[in-house]
C-alpha cells in the first residue's frame, strides 16, 4: 500500500471519477473505495497523505463517509496531511464542515477542503444540465485542487450558521442509518440481470425466491436507480435516466477482490 491514498465513496460514479481524475493529476496516490476500506482499515497504516472524497446527500456527507472517519481514521497513525473533497450538483452545504468536525473527534485535523460540481444523481432534485458540459467544467476545478494539494496548502471550510445543530441531526441520522428501502418499486421491466445488486455499495439488494428485496441498511445513494439498464427501479415513483457515461458498472465485490490481490502482491514483493 502506498503512503498516499484517495479514499472515496461513490453512489453513481461521480466521486469515483473525481478521485481517479485527481490521482492522474497528482503524484503517487492510490485510489481506494470506502466500502472496501471499511472491510480492511489496516491497509491505511502507512498512509501519510490522505484525501477523503464523498458525495453530498441532502447538504451532508454520504453516510459511509462518516463510518469511514470513525472506523478507519484511527488506523492512520502516520497521517501528516488530510484533505477532503465533496462532490455535489449545486452546493456541498454543511458537508465539508461536518467532515472536518468528525475528523477532529478522531484527533485528526483536515488541512484542506474544497468541492467540485458534478451532474445530479438524485431523482428527486431534478436534472442538473448536460452531463458532458458539467464534466468538462469540473476538470479545471480539479486541476486547481490538485495544485493546492501538491503544495500541501491549507484551506478550511467556514463554520456556517446552524452548523452545530445540523451536525447533531446528522449524527442521529447516522446512528439510526437510512432504511428508506420500502420506497423502492421494481417494475415488470426488470429482467433480473442483478446489475443493481452487484453495484449496491451497502450490499442492500438481494435476490429472494426469484425477486429483488431491498434490505437495510441503504445509503440512499440511488446508484441502483441510475444504473438499472431497464429503468425498472423507481423511488417514491421517481426515476432517473441511466447515465451510463458516468455510472460505470461498479462491482464492489470485484473491487474488493482486486484490492486484496494488490495487498498480497505487495506483501510478496
Ligand atoms: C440523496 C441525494 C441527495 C443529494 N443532495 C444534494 C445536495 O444537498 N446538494 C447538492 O448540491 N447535490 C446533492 N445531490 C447530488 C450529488 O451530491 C451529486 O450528484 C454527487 O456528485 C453524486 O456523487 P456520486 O455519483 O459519487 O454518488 C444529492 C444526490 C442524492 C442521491
Ligand atoms: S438492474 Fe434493473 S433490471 Fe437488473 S435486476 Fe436490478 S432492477 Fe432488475
Ligand atoms: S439500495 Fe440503492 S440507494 Fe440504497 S445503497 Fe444500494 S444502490 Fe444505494
Amino acid at each position: 500500500m502506498k503512503d498516499k491514498a484517495l479514499a472515496y465513496f461513490s453512489g453513481t460514479g461521480n466521486t469515483a471519477w473525481a478521485a481517479e481524475s485527481l490521482a492522474q493529476m497528482l503524484d503517487g496516490y492510490e485510489v481506494i473505495s470506502i466500502p472496501v476500506l471499511l472491510e480492511h482499515p489496516e491497509a491505511l497504516e502507512n498512509v501519510r497523505d490522505l484525501g477523503i472524497l464523498f458525495p453530498t446527500y441532502a447538504f451532508t456527507p454520504a453516510i459511509p463517509t462518516a463510518y469511514f472517519i470513525q472506523s478507519c481514521l484511527p488506523h492512520c497513525s502516520k497521517l501528516e496531511y488530510l484533505f477532503s473533497i465533496a462532490t455535489c450538483s449545486k452546493t456541498p452545504g454543511f458537508g465539508l464542515k461536518i467532515v472536518e468536525d468528525l475528523c477532529q473527534r478522531q484527533n485528526c485535523l483536515v488541512s484542506y477542503s474544497d468541492f467540485v460540481r458534478l451532474p445530479n444523481s438524485s431523482p428527486v432534485l431534478g436534472d442538473s444540465g448536460d452531463v458532458e458540459t458539467i464534466y468538462a467544467e469540473a476538470k479545471p476545478k480539479l486541476k486547481a485542487i490538485a495544485e493546492a494539494i501538491s503544495k500541501s496548502s491549507i484551506q478550511i471550510p467556514r463554520r456556517k450558521f446552524l452548523t452545530k445543530i445540523i451536525i447533531g441531526i446528522y449524527q442521529k441520522a447516522m446512528e439510526s442509518s437510512n432504511a428508506a428501502n420500502q420506497d423502492f418499486i421494481i417494475s415488470e421491466a426488470c429482467d433480473m440481470c442483478l446489475v443493481c445488486a452487484q453495484s449496491c455499495p451497502a450490499g442492500a439488494i438481494v435476490e429472494k425466491d426469484g425477486r429483488l428485496v431491498f434490505a437495510s441498511p441503504c445509503y440512499g445513494c440511488y446508484g441502483c436507480i441510475n444504473r438499472c439498464p431497464k429503468q425498472a427501479i423507481s423511488f417514491k415513483n421517481k426515476q432517473t435516466t441511466p447515465r451510463t457515461e458516468i455510472s460505470r458498472a461498479f462491482d464492489y465485490a470485484q473491487e474488493e477482490a482486486d484490492f486484496l490481490r494488490k495487498l498480497n502482491d505487495a506483501d510478496k514483493g
